[in-house]
């Protein structure tokens, strides 16, 4: 140690960091090999880490080496080509260069003079951001922590915005009649739990039909807010999906804007899985109307491919973000009256923030958009190629192929018994988890259950989707002859 400090002199750092760097490239070495999961029992898993607060230093080899053998050997392949699972992306070499770089410095981006370089950062990828979606450039926006938390933040700015003049930042929703929020059945579970936190209730979001393609159905939902009206209760938001999380449907971004309109309701898209693939000009036509929204979440750890955390919503203007947050403190603002600096933590609700856009502003610059556009596009070709292959076989079958980049079907064996197959195809979820070599889970499409595969990593090819199929198959077949 140096100076009485926790520092470790020279040498001592530069040799931890090596053997941090070694384990990187030994991980990185074999990522395209990187078992989909380790199907270790819980209890072992604990057993490893289950000891007191250690009260004296480690031997740092020993140390590194356990972190080696019970952390990074027995990790969940998230970053490897084998992960299908909810949306899970496998991360950028450059975001785990830049992770390590921003937290060298950890700065404070909740105050503009805590982080100069990392606030305008920030600001820079918001700005990037819009771009990429085509909304407007007068933006606002903050990262977040990823997709909920986007929600959240474009929900709670909808809410105290939407309500300002009844003042309920200060004097709560007490006394109010219920708002109510309106979006597709297939909206993600994260908006529920968003309107439980806000007061809003869960009850009062109208979850309205879809058509077949699994979008929004625009007269249900019209007929909903007339009916909501009627019986005297307020709508307030309409939520359109740029993307849901079980088949990638966009709705109908445009129809959506226009019946925000008609009816005055506050317009926020969750793209939280999808809106950056409008940056594909093979599809950008299917989300006319984004740009029209009030708010929009997006997720950078999903299809920019960044490691976890990396959040973001966009909302039209600096003004209405801060309009739904701004607080006074007195040790806080010490800055003179007419200071422009844009302090982050009076657009919401944290104060102190990591530099999350650090690693998104370096993977931009190091990579190039372009370079990341191509591979968005390949996991959009990846699923429709998959989607082709379950089509073709004998024993499979396609519930739902997408816009975007996930794929849902079935392995139907030599069955033809419809309880049959979902009996299997339930049972091959855990099957598959205890195989190990790919990861994939399902999900319930008009009430029956699929396998849900998406693809959201730069790692994967032709080669690991046949890899997929295949093993499937294997298990699949495995679990039929043990009936
Ligand atoms: C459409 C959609 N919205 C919200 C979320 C939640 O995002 P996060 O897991 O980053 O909180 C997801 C996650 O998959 C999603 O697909």
């Amino acid at each position: 140690m140096k100076n009485n400090t926790l520092d470790l002199d020279n040498k001592a750092f530069r040799e931890l960091l090596e053997k941090s760097n070694q384990l990187v490239l030994e991980q990185f070495g074999q990522v395209q090999e990187q078992p989909g999961y380790h199907d270790y029992k819980q209890e072992e898993v604990a057993s490893w880490f289950d000891e007191a607060l250690p009260e004296e230093a480690s031997d740092k080899d020993e140390l590194f080496q356990f972190v080696r053998d019970r952390v990074l050997n027995t990790a969940t392949g998230n970053f490897g080509p084998h992960m299908y699972a909810y949306v899970m992306a496998g991360g950028t070499q450059v975001s785990v260069v830049a992770e390590q770089l921003a937290v060298t410095i950890n700065q404070n981006l909740g105050k503009w003079h805590l982080g100069p370089a990392m606030n305008e950062i920030e600001q820079r990828v918001v700005k990037w951001g819009a771009e990429m979606l085509d909304y407007p450039q007068s933006a606002g926006g903050i990262m977040v922590s990823g997709g909920s938390a986007a929600n959240l933040a474009g929900l709670t700015v909808a809410r105290n915005v939407f309500f300002e003049k009844l003042q309920i930042r200060k004097k709560g929703l007490f006394g109010q009649k219920p708002f109510v929020v309106y979006a597709s059945k297939e909206v993600h579970g994260c908006v529920d739990k968003s309107l439980e936190v806000l007061g809003i209730g869960s009850d009062h979001l109208r979850k309205i039909d879809t058509n077949p393609d699994f979008t929004i159905n625009l007269q249900a939902l019209e007929d909903q807010i007339m009916e909501d009206r009627k019986n005297g209760l307020l709508p307030f938001c309409l939520i359109g999906n740029a993307g849901t999380v079980n088949t990638g449907a966009i709705d109908d971004l445009e129809a959506l804007a226009a019946l925000a309109k008609k009816y005055s309701l506050w317009y926020h898209v969750d793209g939280a899985y999808g809106a950056l693939a409008a940056a594909l000009p093979s599809i950008r036509h299917k989300y006319r109307g984004m740009e029209k929204a009030d708010s929009v979440a997006i997720d950078f750890h999903k299809w920019l491919y960044q490691t976890f955390e990396a959040g973001c919503v966009l909302i039209r203007d600096w003004k209405t973000l801060k309009g739904a947050y701004y607080k006074e403190a007195d040790y806080l603002d010490t800055q003179s009256e007419d200071d422009k600096r844009l302090d982050l933590n009076k657009h919401s609700f944290q104060l102190s923030r990591n530099a999350k856009a650090f690693k998104v502003w370096l993977s931009l610059k190091a990579y190039g958009f372009n370079a990341i556009r191509a591979m968005i596009q390949k996991d959009v070709d990846l699923a429709k190629y998959l989607a082709e292959q379950v089509k073709s076989a004998a024993d499979f079958e396609l519930h739902a192929d997408s816009d975007l980049a996930i794929t849902c079907f079935r392995y139907t064996g030599k069955l033809t018994d419809r309880a049959e197959i979902e009996s299997l195809n339930r049972q091959l979820i855990p099957a598959l988890e205890q195989d190990g070599r790919v990861f994939i889970t399902g999900t319930k499409l008009n009430g029956e259950f699929v396998i849900r595969a998406c693809f959201i990593n730069h790692r994967k090819s032709v080669a690991t989707t046949d890899y997929l199929l295949n093993v499937i198959r294997e298990v699949g077949q495995q679990l039929e002859l043990d009936k």
